[in-house]
Order: C-alpha cells, then sequence, then structure tokens
C-alpha cells in the first residue's frame, strides 16, 4: 500500500514540483545520487575507485518524450566518458571489465519515440558503445518495465555483433528470466541479475518475495554453471552469501563474477566485499532528473522514507 503510495507520487507532477523545490537538504540527494552533473559524477566515482570499488553511471532521465532529448541524453553519456578517460577511470580489469563503465536505459535515448523508437534508441546505444570502447569502458543496457523486455533484448543482440562486450540486464521476478539466463550466460557475455524494480502483473511476474527470491537462486545457479560473466545486483545479504557459496562450487575465481550495489546503500557491505577482493560495482545515478529515481528507491524500502523526511525538514 505504502509501496503503491510512494510508486504514484512518482509519477505525480505537482508532488514532483513541491518536492523538488523544497528545500530539501543536501544530503537527501547526496546520499543515493552522484551529483547533478558530469564533474560531481565524475568526482564521486574518482573516490569509490580510490576506495577498491568500481562503478557503473546512469545519466538520470527516463521517459524520453522527443528525439531532442533522446539526443540530448546521448550526447551527456559520450561527455562523461570522455571525462572518466580523462581522469583514467576506465582502466581496464580484465577482458570484460572496466573500472568505470555506463548503464543506459533505452527509454531515455528513444525507445519510447513511437514507431521508429527502437531503431532511434539501437543508434543511439550504438554512438555511446562506440564511444565507450573507444575509451576502454563498456556499456550495461538497464531493464526496465516488461512491456519492453524484447525490444530491449532484441536492441542487445544488434549490438553484440559490433560490441559484444555490452551487458544484459534481466530481472529475477519475471517468469521468463531462468530461460533468457540459459540463453545468455556463453562466454563473453556480460549479465546483471536483479530482482527487479517495476510494479508488474502475476500473468507476467512472481510477485511474492518469497517466490522472487527463489527465482533469483535459480538464475544464479544457471549463470555461474555457464560461461558468461554474471554481475549479481542485491543488497540481500542472504542472497549474497548464496552467490559465494554457489560460486565457490562452479569453481568461479574472484574476477569471473562481480557483486553490484546501489550507491548510498549497505557501503559497508560494498567495502567487506572488496576487502575480500570481490570485483563490486557501484551503481551511481547522476543528474538533474534525481526525483523519479529517488522515490523509486523509497518505495523499494520504506524505512529510508524517515530519512528523506528527517533531511527535508533539515537544512544541513
Ligand atoms: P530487496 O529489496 O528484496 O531487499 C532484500 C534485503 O536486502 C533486505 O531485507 C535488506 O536486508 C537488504 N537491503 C535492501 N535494501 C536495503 C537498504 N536500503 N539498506 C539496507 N539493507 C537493504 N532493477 C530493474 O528493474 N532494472 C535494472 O536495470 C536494475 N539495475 C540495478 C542495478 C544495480 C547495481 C542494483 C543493485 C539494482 C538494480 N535494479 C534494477 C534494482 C533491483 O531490481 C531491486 O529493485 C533493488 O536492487 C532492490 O532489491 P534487492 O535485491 O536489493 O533486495
Amino acid at each position: 500500500m505504502l509501496r503503491s503510495t510512494i510508486m504514484a507520487a512518482s509519477r505525480n507532477g505537482r508532488i514532483e514540483g513541491l518536492v523538488t523545490r523544497a528545500p530539501v537538504s543536501r544530503s537527501v540527494v547526496k546520499r543515493f545520487v552522484g551529483g547533478a552533473d558530469t564533474d560531481a559524477a565524475v568526482d564521486v566515482t574518482r573516490e569509490l575507485v580510490a576506495d577498491g570499488r568500481t562503478v557503473t553511471l546512469d545519466h538520470l532521465g527516463e521517459d524520453t518524450t522527443d528525439r531532442a532529448q533522446a539526443d540530448a541524453a546521448t550526447t551527456a553519456y559520450l561527455e562523461l566518458l570522455g571525462a572518466l578517460e580523462k581522469e583514467q577511470l576506465t582502466e581496464r580489469l580484465g577482458l570484460l571489465t572496466a573500472r568505470a563503465e555506463v548503464s543506459v536505459k533505452l527509454s531515455a535515448v528513444g525507445q519510447s519515440l513511437g514507431a521508429d523508437g527502437e531503431q532511434i534508441a539501437f543508434e543511439n546505444a550504438r554512438t555511446i558503445c562506440a564511444e565507450a570502447r573507444r575509451v576502454g569502458a563498456t556499456v550495461t543496457l538497464d531493464a526496465e518495465d516488461h512491456t519492453t523486455t524484447d525490444s530491449t533484448l532484441d536492441v542487445l543482440r544488434r549490438l553484440r555483433t559490433e560490441y559484444p562486450e555490452t551487458g544484459a540486464v534481466l530481472q529475477a521476478y519475471l517468469r521468463r528470466t531462468e530461460s533468457d539466463c540459459r540463453e545468455l550466460a556463453y562466454a563473453g557475455s556480460r549479465v546483471r541479475l536483479c530482482k527487479g524494480a517495476y510494479a508488474e502483473p502475476e500473468s507476467v511476474a512472481f510477485t511474492r518475495r518469497a517466490d522472487i527470491d527463489m527465482s533469483y537462486v535459480r538464475c544464479v545457479n544457471v549463470l555461474l554453471a555457464g560461461a558468461g560473466y554474471p554481475m549479481f545486483a542485491t543488497h540481500d545479504p542472504t542472497i549474497i552469501d548464496i552467490v559465494a557459496a554457489r560460486a565457490k562450487t562452479h569453481d568461479r575465481a574472484a574476477d569471473q563474477f562481480e557483486y553490484q550495489m546501489l550507491y548510498g546503500i549497505r557501503p559497508d557491505e560494498q567495502r567487506r566485499l572488496a576487502r575480500e577482493g570481490q570485483i563490486v560495482r557501484v551503481y551511481v545515478p547522476y543528474g538533474a532528473q534525481w526525483y523519479g529515481y529517488l522515490m523509486r528507491r523509497l518505495a523499494e524500502r520504506p524505512a529510508n522514507l524517515a530519512f528523506f523526511a528527517r533531511a527535508l525538514v533539515s537544512r544541513g
């Protein structure tokens, strides 16, 4: 109930106006968002990399409604990749991974622009992949709501013919995902597995928490048994323990898979895993359009609301 109320607020323009204009303490946004512009995002990346973690950066701005916006988002990624290269943050860790890479939502680069949307998104994503390749970084295509899954995986397949290093994201709550994992668990294939963040119907998704968790673990097994490079995106302590145990069973060395967590969430656990020699990638969203992102994080964990409310009334 609380979750759906927060999700409704995330789509309400009036509430967005109120919240974004409120004297929001800088610490709220700072906790979950890596700053409003490229310079701030690069600063956060530098700090995380110096601390032994790796990074994937997401330029905030979904539901692009016109071509100019889609092209502007693409340009923002090109600027970011250039800035990361200049700061020597795109150093390769192995054949498949770099210290810093980018996460792209196809909806932000044109996917929802009518009949040509998929082609526009493909061309923009291809431009970003080309620049990422030039600077030594990689691109991962975020997963959005289930109506876009087929289109996103089609774009992924097309991009991989030229840029096989392009990462996929699969959501364990979708009933189709175990089968998608089997298809994508081939050598050289980077696959991020997450639980899934959108409100989906029973017909396509598991909706009970225990069923989603069981699906996640089945997918962990498929990805670790396969020949690809799995990226386990979760903050769930039980699942993290299961991944560690199964990685051992499957003889996966520390550089043959990675853990991923969101910026500002369980930072101590991120550091603990990194200290143990694991690759830990922090997903850092940045940009002026932080409102929708922040609301999704609050909906996932209403406990964060208290933190948000405190910060809203303070000016710190
Ligand atoms: P869940 O929310 O079920 O929490 C399980 C347990 O984790 C909790 O009981 C608690 O112990 C711990 N925990 C979770 N949040 C915590 C917090 N804030 N503080 C302390 N402990 C906490 N989704 C999507 O649809 N498409 C995508 O492309 C991506 N991409 C993505 C990248 C990365 C790197 C991450 C980490 C996540 C995503 N997601 C995503 C979001 C994902 O689908 C999911 O919504 C969130 O990660 C929350 O799910 P968890 O697996 O963390 O478990």
